[in-house]
């Protein structure tokens, strides 16, 4: 094997020292960061990168003014776009709406999709995010659309289930791609050729999913394929709505403003003027762009990219069975979900099963209580209150690891977890 065809080496410690937030300590406390799932840590060359755009640019981009500044900002706007695009082997930029993140790109396609009398019905599954559920859900409360919620077993999607919600009447079907309560990797490719089957189109939220996976929308099956920047590592606050091209243009704009028309005629009389609307993905992306927001994730993408996909995922499938083989040594605790589907993934939940572990309590000793250093894992209903609500319960644990999380990470979580027991639950 030459040089070129050996697989690519994957040195952990080598890429944490590119995230400052794990080098340095608060407090005399070393950070051990399992809370990848809410955000991903950002390095050092992407804020760099943030950094430098501003104060090296700074200028209105070229939709608006057309001087050199501005053809410079605009440049680098359609470099992230492209970029994105190549990223997730998109056709092309003209696929790539650039949003505030992934609620946003959800309440763009609930709001903008073009359903109508004969096709009015949508398909949310119990394991979506409030920012995908909630805007179905509030679309259903106005009358627009007919909500349907297939439900999950142990954190897996019922496809039998979800083909007899489907029907010829389904305008849209949603499903996550990776829960991020449950962990795993949901079937969204057989949940589309389902819907798809009926006719439906199908939206995918990849916010989890592309913390630790790869995404290629050229066989994923799908129409629209959502996700956030700051979970791969690049800028709060701004993200991704994949579209086919033609999928785009019939959403109807939802945010109108700025940058979204031709032209507006009016013959400066009482007749209502006019909006004359450009084609997408200018259409639908109303308002000054986030310009530094596109430059931070094309550097986060690209940074990605050197990665080694399928070392890296090898090696987080590996942080989840020794965190899972830990947390079975204590019995005060439930895993949800199923260990085989869990390695897939890149997270473990967990509910007490002994009425004196406090979730809460827990959260407060694994910032206080473990010497020299502190963990950051997520306690609570993590934003998807359906999930809560079918499995019956108030609040769940939540270790979650990126590229950058090590083996000695999940050990002393485990740890910390039986240690806490035994304090709390005497065993
Ligand atoms: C599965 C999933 N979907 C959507 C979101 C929402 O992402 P954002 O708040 O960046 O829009 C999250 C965030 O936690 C998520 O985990």
């Amino acid at each position: 094997m030459n040089a070129a065809s050996a697989p690519a080496a994957f040195d952990v410690e080598a890429l944490r020292a590119r995230y400052p937030a794990l080098t340095g300590e608060r407090d005399g406390r070393r950070l051990v960061y399992l809370d990848s799932a809410c955000t991903a840590l950002k390095s050092r060359r992407m804020a760099d990168a943030l950094a430098a755009f501003y104060a090296d640019f700074g200028g209105c981009g070229g939709k608006r003014s057309t001087h050199r500044l501005s053809h410079e900002v605009e440049e680098r706007f359609h470099a992230a776009r492209a970029a994105t695009a190549a990223f997730l082997n998109a056709d092309g930029p003209g696929e790539i709406v650039f949003t505030s993140g992934t609620t946003e790109a959800a309440n763009l396609v609930a709001r903008g999709f073009p359903y109508d009398d004969a096709r009015r019905g949508v398909v949310i599954t119990d394991l979506e995010h409030n920012a995908v559920a909630l805007p179905f859900l509030e679309a259903a409360r106005r009358g627009e659309i007919d909500l349907k919620i297939c439900p999950s077993h142990d954190g897996r999607l019922d496809l039998n289930r979800l083909e007899s919600l489907v029907t010829d009447k389904t305008a849209l079907v949603a499903v996550t791609h990776a829960s991020n309560v449950m962990g795993g990797v949901a079937p969204a490719a057989e949940a589309a050729k389902i819907a798809r089957r009926k006719g439906a189109r199908v939206f995918v939220d990849d916010a989890q999913f592309l913390g630790t996976h790869r995404e290629d929308v050229a066989t994923l099956g799908v129409d629209f394929v959502a996700f956030s920047a700051h979970k791969v590592g690049g800028p709060f606050g701004f993200g991704v709505l994949w579209g086919r091209e033609n999928e785009l243009h019939r959403l109807r704009p939802w945010k109108v403003g700025g940058g979204t028309v031709k032209d507006v005629t009016w013959d400066g009389g009482e007749a209502l003027p006019e909006a004359v609307y450009l084609d997408a993905p200018a259409r639908l992306e109303a308002g000054v762009p986030d310009f530094g927001g596109a430059v931070g994730l094309r550097e986060a993408l690209a940074e990605r990219e050197e990665l080694p996909a399928a070392a890296v995922r090898a090696h987080v499938a590996g942080l989840v069975r020794r965190t899972l083989a830990g947390l079975a040594k204590t019995s005060a605790v439930r895993v949800l979900g199923l260990a085989e589907d869990l390695e897939k993934g890149g997270l473990v939940s967990f509910v007490p099963t002994h009425p004196d572990f406090s979730v809460q309590d827990f959260n407060i000793y694994l910032n206080n209580e473990l010497p020299g250093r502190f963990v950051a894992v997520r306690v609570g209903e993590h934003c998807a209150h359906l999930l809560h609500r079918r499995l019956g319960v108030s609040a769940s644990v939540r270790a979650s690891f990126g590229p950058y999380s090590t083996a000695a990470e999940t050990d002393l979580y485990a740890d910390a977890v039986a240690s806490y027991a035994r304090e709390a639950c005497g065993g």
